[in-house]
């Protein structure tokens, strides 16, 4: 691994919130950020330059379908702005209606999404250990007005598709994925991007694969890539197809530019991500009361989310008062998905039935928290970031006392 960015002023306790001095100089970052070579960013854009070519469905951004679509071996593959129009393009392109059932345990753009497109979530529970919609949570929330399943794919992890798409077809629904934590996973050697009838990948600037912003849609239907790239353009791009609307959902020059970029090193960037998370699990891995989060489905994963689960009676500290640990030594570390989206607003005031109803989404709301990890954190980060952690874990009743008289 590199060398540190965070700089490290004191190894040793005590911790910060009990007299000490903070474990970094300078905050560490949780996004997971991956930049390119300065020298290959200009050559890139030089030649954009030159081109004097910024949008509309330019050479690179032709040159970045063509590569994702090699990478993925999946049929059509259509750049977008980024993921979340891509989710409202979805529902045009799939002519769906009514409600959309999805996990309250997501991003608030996955439901935000559906909103825009005039959709109503029903809000889904998750498996406790995965993280992931499976179909026992689906089938109970099918009645006649759902046109439509949107599972997410978190963490380097994706829902096994078969079951999910024989309960889609079982009821007549359409199934789509956000898959937007999900590049460069498989399930059985088939990559993430070619499951339902579509799938949407976020190319956000903390993501696996960044294009700054940007993000794209999978698909292996040629009539469904059709209708989206005429939703995608008010300009439209090849053959002409009815659709009800269009919108500006391109991605520009710029943005293929870093991402074309970013897919050439995709393999070194996976392999930190490894190096990383093996490291948090070789040092926390035997903490009593954290539990990393290891994806359970994927046969190949981007090991690109760091996810502890923090049982509290166990480790002597709750998720929240280890974050406050954590800050106080600069250590930024995030709650991760929380409150859900059940419980954020607008859903909260405009669907409070949902409220209660979603145990394992409220479990693990209280209880995650993602630690620093991309290419700014190095090896000796993590060591820090570990060592603070055991402390407060070594030290947990004099830890609460302190936190609780602040
Ligand atoms: C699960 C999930 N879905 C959707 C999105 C939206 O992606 P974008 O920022 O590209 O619109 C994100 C972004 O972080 C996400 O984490």
């Amino acid at each position: 691994m590199s060398e540190p960015i965070g700089t490290i002023r004191s190894a040793h306790p005590p911790l910060a919130v009990l007299g000490g001095a903070p474990a970094l100089a300078k905050p560490l970052p949780v996004g997971q950020l991956h930049f390119p070579a300065w020298s290959a960013y200009e050559t890139a854009m030089r030649e954009l330059f030159e081109r004097q070519y910024y949008t509309n469905h330019g050479p690179l951004v032709q040159r970045f379908e063509a590569a994702l679509r090699e990478r993925l071996s999946v049929r059509h593959v259509v750049c977008v702005t980024n993921a979340t129009i891509g989710l409202m393009m979805a529902v045009d392109a799939l002519d769906l209606s009514g409600k959309v059932i999805v996990p309250a345990f997501t991003f608030i753009a996955t439901v935000q999404a559906m909103s825009w497109a005039g959709l109503e979530p029903v809000f889904c529970d998750v498996d406790l250990r995965t993280h992931l919609m499976t179909p026992e949570f689906v089938e109970p929330l099918i009645d006649a007005d759902v046109s439509a399943i949107l599972p997410v794919n978190l963490w380097g992890d994706a829902c096994p598709p078969a079951p999910l798409q024989t309960l889609a077809d079982r009821h007549g629904l359409q199934l789509f994925f956000d898959s937007a934590h999900a590049f460069g996973c498989e399930i059985d050697a088939r990559p993430v991007g070619n499951f339902g009838a579509l799938e949407v990948f976020s190319f956000h600037a903390t993501k696996v694969l960044s294009a700054t912003e940007g993000g794209c849609i999978c698909t292996n239907d040629d009539a469904l890539a059709a209708r989206l790239r005429n939703i995608r353009s008010s300009y439209g791009a090849g053959p002409l197809t009815a659709v009800p609307k269009t919108s500006n959902g391109r991605m520009s020059e710029a943005q293929a530019a870093i991402g074309l970029l970013n897919l050439e090193r995709l393999g070194a960037v996976v392999e930190r991500n490894r190096e990383v998370k093996d490291r948090y699990h070789e040092r926390l891995g035997q903490v009593t009361g954290l539990r990393l989060h290891l994806p359970r489905h994927a046969t190949r994963t981007n090991f690109q989310y760091v996810i502890f689960e923090v049982d509290e009676d166990a480790f002597g500290l709750s998720r929240d008062e280890l974050l406050e640990v954590l800050g106080s030594e600069n250590i930024v570390a995030r709650r991760y998905f929380y409150p859900g989206v059940h419980r954020s607003a607008p859903y909260r005031d405009e669907l409070p039935r949902y409220i209660d109803r979603l145990p394992n989404t409220d479990h693990l709301g209280r209880r995650l928290i993602q630690l620093p990890s991309g290419a700014p954190v190095s090896a000796a980060d993590v060591d820090r970031v570990c060592d603070c952690i055991e402390l407060a874990h070594a030290h947990a009743g004099e830890v609460r006392d302190r936190l609780s008289g602040r």
